[in-house]
């Protein structure tokens, strides 16, 4: 496929959704790729992926092997830039990428879909897919098992689609919680993040599909994104953000993973040679493919000898430039062979060779069942004044719901994680929208109605609904009636950071003024990330239901009137003001100069400010908690925050010392319903070690009958224990006492023991765990 100054026509995603969004006739054609099978040693099921890798490439020819390294994407945007206007013959399904096979030789094409939250497009093909709870909301369970539940979901859906690689997987943390992707990713902590992530890509590949996990990294921000330049020292970013991916890489053996558009410490990530290849292949062992963001390649021989594997779209670096690179000896061919054999081996390593997708119907209710069961692990329970919630549906006359078009359905997030609403938006978009607006600031509404799942759970109550908009009405409402339920929600999307942690459209003085009317007023978010809450001391119970998915009103009914019993944990920090923050004020890329506004598409009026900025963050390792706990601050809700409708009670903690230590403590369910506790195990390091605050360890999630209790056992990863030694490049434990912390939340930890780690033999790996104290 020819792709004209490809990379330019996609430098943002932003304006290329856009350009989609005005209408454009797809490309597609003779699907499915059915390659003939073909008969090479390389298909010798017996072999090792990488055996096979080096089969195939052995076989290839030069320029088979480039047009393996780059490929399409948003196969539309290239109709509507050929020259006569039609489409170039293509099977590219017309997802955000592809890249074609090459038959002779058995090689399936990579069909690759954004899957963050569920696989994107699905009307494409008339069949939708399911929109699950948002990536924060599966982290908000610190389930595993529930990790494994949304990637097999997701990975069996890119299949029935015809997909054979992921765009999903985001991990970058919460270090600013204005980023408007926060809803994508998995929180402020590198640990849960990291073994959320490695669990779903595990589970996702194992429907036969390649995973990825993005965006790699420090990409916490999207005001700027292309370029902003974070300042962060080693120690830093290998104890938080790259930790994450570390983790990640490890657990799940996954594919691909997408390096991010921002620069780190002067070098955009996808060419920044201590990331990709010291940190993440050399360090991490990753052996799959480093994938670039969408149009974030930047050069050729620099990038690709910095371990870049596949430029995406288009073909400006890795198309004929890498080509006369290799040729000249710039880059070696026993890279360009590496690059090809990590691209081919994650094929072979998820089956694409030997079991290609063939189309089928995606079952929806199959989704339905695994989003309901997300979004009720995943919803959080912050507050419950005297014990508001939940509801006894048999002594309620009148039900108020009010607000966030709670008639009709729950809010979802946009961008390129955007997934289809089934049968279109429960809301219409607002008229007269720009078609940037279309794409990144027209919310879409998932048909799921909190109002019919209320009225379903209190037939007999009088559930009535106000929109919210005028606080007036809604107060009257709310007073007239037994209970009020106020949704109130934040947009987000990618391309745009929410403007603050306030809610919009006036929607705290509806809350006030609703719980002024009716002291019986509960609080339900939907949210992407945190929002300050300055009405909290008034309303008797708070839900944060993130963007629960396509049966959200259903968990959300369900944990209101007691059917499921809220087990759900923040992960991450709900801060009281935007003053607490590391960065008060969101860091903005300056207004360009002219000199650096350059036009974007060739004949399009659109002027991108090209400016590069700094952004350091001197917060360090300190992210989310760690900030807060550090800086002494108090946060409206503390990281592993999150109620039950029982109360537990932990005791006896004993830590074995060993290689490694491991913690044992028992958990009781001292109320008089069924629930499931998550247990925290926080560990604060030794002096000399510099880091006076504590980090999560362990957790594990607790299921307990009345009146049971249940002793848990934590092996201590060393590797969670230990210190990034920048100056010896190297993983270390330092020696000393460790406190041990255990409790349902970062700030709620009752009990408290210490271990010692003994003085260290230079270069002993573990070293030994001293006892208990
Ligand atoms: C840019 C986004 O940052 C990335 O997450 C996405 O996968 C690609 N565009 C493709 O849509």
């Amino acid at each position: 496929m020819k792709l004209r100054n490809s990379t330019l026509r996609m430098q943002t995603f932003v304006l290329t959704l856009a350009l989609l969004t005005i209408g454009i006739a797809t490309a597609r054609a003779q699907f499915p790729f059915q390659p003939q099978k073909p008969k090479g040693p390389w298909m010798d099921k017996t072999l090792s992926p990488d055996q096979r890798a080096d089969l195939a490439i052995a076989q290839m020819t030069l320029d088979e092997k480039i047009a393996l390294l780059h490929g399409g994407g948003w196969a539309e945007l290239f109709a509507l830039f050929a020259p006569d206007g039609t489409a170039p013959a293509t099977r590219s399904l017309g997802n955000a990428g592809y890249i074609p096979g090459i038959a002779r030789l058995g090689i399936p094409d990579l069909q690759m879909a954004d899957a963050a939250v569920g696989v994107t497009h699905g009307s494409v093909f008339g069949r939708y897919c399911t929109a699950l709870p948002s990536g924060v909301s599966e982290a908000s369970t610190w389930d595993l098992t529930m990790a494994r539940e949304y990637g097999a979901l997701i990975g069996r859906e890119l299949r029935d689609q015809g997909y054979t690689m992921s765009l999903g997987g985001g991990i970058d943390l919460t270090r600013e919680p204005r980023n408007g992707r926060i809803f994508e990713y998995k929180g402020e902590d590198p640990i849960l993040a990291g073994k959320l992530v490695g669990a779903e890509m595990r589970a996702l590949q194992e429907q036969g599909v390649v995973g990825d996990l993005k965006h790699y990294a420090m990409n916490d921000q999207e005001n700027g994104r292309n370029y902003v330049n974070i300042k962060a020292d080693r120690r830093a970013m290998r104890e938080s953000d790259l930790l994450a991916f570390e983790i990640g890489v490890k657990d799940s053996g996954v594919g691909a993973v997408m390096c991010s558009y921002n620069l780190v410490n002067g070098v955009y990530a996808c060419e920044n040679d201590y990331l990709l290849n010291t940190a993440l292949k050399k360090d991490f062992g990753f052996q799959g493919f480093v994938i670039s963001d969408w149009g974030a390649t930047h050069s050729v021989a620099k990038a690709a000898m910095a371990g870049l594997d596949m430029e995406m779209p288009g073909n400006d670096h890795f198309g004929e430039p890498l080509k006369k690179a290799v040729e000249s000896g710039e880059v070696p061919a026993a890279r360009l062979n590496d690059m090809v054999h990590r691209i081919l081996r994650s094929e072979f390593a998820v089956g694409l060779f030997d079991n290609p997708p063939g189309r089928q119907e995606v079952d929806p209710m199959a989704g339905f069942e695994v989003a309901q069961r997300v979004a009720e692990q995943g919803t959080v329970l912050l507050k419950n004044a005297d014990h508001q919630l939940p509801l006894a549906a048999a002594g309620i006359r009148s039900i108020a719901v009010i607000g966030s078009h709670a008639d009709v359905g729950v809010l979802s997030g946009g961008g390129s994680a955007q997934v289809d609403a089934a049968g279109g938006s429960a809301v219409p978009p607002r008229a007269g929208l720009s078609p940037m607006e279309q794409v990144f600031g027209n919310p879409v509404w998932h048909r799921s109605s909190p109002l019919k799942a209320i009225r379903a759970q209190a037939p007999n109550a009088k559930v009535e609904f106000d929109p919210g908009t005028d606080t007036a009405t809604a107060a009257r409402l709310a007073q007239a009636s037994d209970v009020a339920i106020v949704f109130v929600s934040q947009h987000a999307s990618e391309g745009v950071d929410v403007p603050s942690l306030t809610l919009p459209q006036n929607q705290d003085a509806l809350v006030s003024a609703v719980a002024a009317a009716n002291p019986h007023t509960i609080v339900v978010l939907e949210t992407g990330g945190p929002v300050t809450m300055p009405w909290i001391d008034h309303v008797s119970g708070v839900l944060e239901s993130w963007y629960p998915g396509i049966r959200g009103a259903e968990a959300i009914a369900n944990i209101l009137f007691g059917e499921v019993n809220p087990s759900g944990k923040l992960p991450l920090t709900f801060p009281k003001s935007e003053a607490d923050l590391p960065r008060p004020e969101l860091a903005h890329q300056p207004p360009g100069r002219p000199e650096d506004m350059k036009a974007l598409f060739p004949g399009v009026p659109y002027k991108e400010n090209t400016r590069q900025f700094d952004l350091d963050y001197s917060e360090g390792l300190k992210v989310g908690y760690k900030w807060y706990d550090a800086e002494a601050k108090v946060p409206l809700f503390a990281f592993g925050h999150g109620l039950s409708y029982t109360t537990y009670a932990y005791s006896g903690l004993k830590i074995t010392p060993a290689v490694p230590p491991a913690v044992t403590f028992t958990v009781e369910n001292t109320g008089s319903r069924a629930g499931a506790e998550i247990a925290q195990v926080y560990v604060t390091l030794p002096a000399a070690a510099g880091e006076p605050f504590q980090r999560l360890v362990a957790w594990e999630k607790v299921q307990l009958a009345p009146g049971e209790s249940k002793t848990v056992t934590a092996t201590l990863d060393s590797h969670y224990l230990s210190i990034f030694n920048a100056d010896q490049d190297a993983w270390e434990l330092v020696p000393g006492d460790y406190q041990v912390h255990v409790g349902g939340s970062s700030r709620d930890t009752p009990l408290h023991r210490t271990f010692t780690i003994k003085d260290v033999e230079k270069g002993q790996s573990p070293p030994p765990a001293g006892g208990d104290k």
